[in-house]
């Protein structure tokens, strides 16, 4: 929560992630080891090793492009949005392995330097069919690299969390260039559709994901209309549970209300680390807890407790008739804003 650095901390619960993570990694190379020897009998231990860290890595990546929309879709989802970075870094390490296992294979043996064979072995570039698919390959491993470089808080920080968001957004072009190498590599020297076939269905299934979430969402805000003197109605009170949030869409943002100690308060749903959904949280030690990576703020402020200096915006309450209402017009940012009691 501080822009100075600090070592990455393994608490238990990232370990038993990185250990289940790694387990079914290894779980999934033995099958597919196991099951293509069963299938092909002559295939090379090489082809297999290709086949399974490719395979392996594009499984991951569609995991990890499911996970946001799931965790919108459904809150019992969010415990995956945690460690998320974990996964991602594991993913480019065995999407590397296949990238520079293939670069030995195919691009070393000659006296070309393997990156000038890489680029030069097939020059089709103005062919869609026969484009040299595995320079896709080697631009969507450059992104991963770069995401994986910089996934520590540190850069979130020195890069600003703006910047260090688009920089991350550009996972969907590594996944645009990986479905086209995938794509190109099978139409060019496989005879099987199969795995044609699975990446179609694989994009589907994160495209379907993304417009469902996008769509659920944007209902969600459109539900709320009712309003009294420009303040906008959030719920009935007792719809709101102890230490969680309601959140309300208003003036073209999410807004949190947190019930908590026979009170209310208002911030805005956005974190300051990577935009989590601070609505979604709930109030530990006094503070509001983002459930993404755990930020804390206190909710009559909107500041982080000391010695960090995240704030977010607060917003003025009212309660009238048992249902509580929100002024959409957010506070500076930090501004104290005296909590609402809640009459009995
Ligand atoms: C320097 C980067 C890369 C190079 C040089 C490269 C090269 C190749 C080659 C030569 C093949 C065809 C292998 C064969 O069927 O004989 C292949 C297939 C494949 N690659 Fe890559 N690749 C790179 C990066 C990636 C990345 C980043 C991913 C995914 C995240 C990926 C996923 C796959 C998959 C799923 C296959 C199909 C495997 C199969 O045939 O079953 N590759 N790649
Ligand atoms: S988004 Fe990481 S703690 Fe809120």
């Amino acid at each position: 929560m501080s822009s100075s650095y600090k070592g990455i901390l393994w608490n238990r619960q990232k370990k038993i992630y990185d250990a289940l993570l790694w387990s079914l990694i290894a779980l999934y190379l033995i099958l597919f080891v196991i099951l293509n020897h069963r299938f092909d009998s002559k295939i090379t231990p090489e082809t297999l090793f290709i086949r399974a860290s490719g395979t392996l890595a594009l499984l991951m990546l569609h995991v990890i492009l499911s996970i946001g929309p799931l965790a919108r879709i459904d809150k019992r989802f969010l415990i995956l949005l945690y460690n998320r970075r974990h996964l991602g870094v594991s993913m480019f390490l065995i999407a590397s392995t296949h990238g520079i296992f293939n670069i030995a294979q195919f691009h070393s043996l000659g006296n070309v330097n393997p990156l000038v064979s890489l680029f030069s072995s097939n020059t089709h570039y103005n062919s869609f069919i026969n484009f040299p698919f595995q320079t896709l390959g080697f631009f969507a491993l450059l992104i991963l690299l770069l995401m994986a470089a910089t996934s520590h808080d540190f850069w979130l920080s020195t890069l600003s969390p703006r910047i260090w968001k688009s920089l991350h957004m550009m996972v969907y072009v590594a996944y645009a260039l990986v479905i086209m190498h995938v794509a190109l590599g099978v139409l060019q020297l496989e005879r099987d559709p199969t795995l044609l076939f699975v990446l179609l269905f694989g994009l589907a299934w994160v495209s379907g994901l993304h417009l469902y979430a996008g769509w659920l969402e944007g209902r969600r805000d459109q539900a709320r209309t009712a309003s009294l003197d420009g303040y906008v109605e959030v719920s009935a009170i007792d719809d709101i549970e102890n230490d969680r949030a309601k959140i309300v869409f208003a003036n073209g943002e999410r807004i949190a209300v947190f019930k908590y100690d026979g009170k209310i308060s208002a911030v805005s749903n956005v974190c300051k680390h990577q935009n989590g959904p601070l609505g979604e949280g709930k109030i530990v030690d006094g503070c509001i807890t983002c459930p993404w990576h755990g930020f804390q703020y206190k909710p009559e402020d909107g500041c982080a407790p000391p010695p960090f200096r995240e704030k977010v915006s607060t917003f003025k309450l009212k309660i009238a008739d048992g249902r509580v209402y929100v002024n959409p017009k957010p506070n500076a940012e930090g501004q104290y804003e005296e909590p609402v009691k809640i009459s009995q």
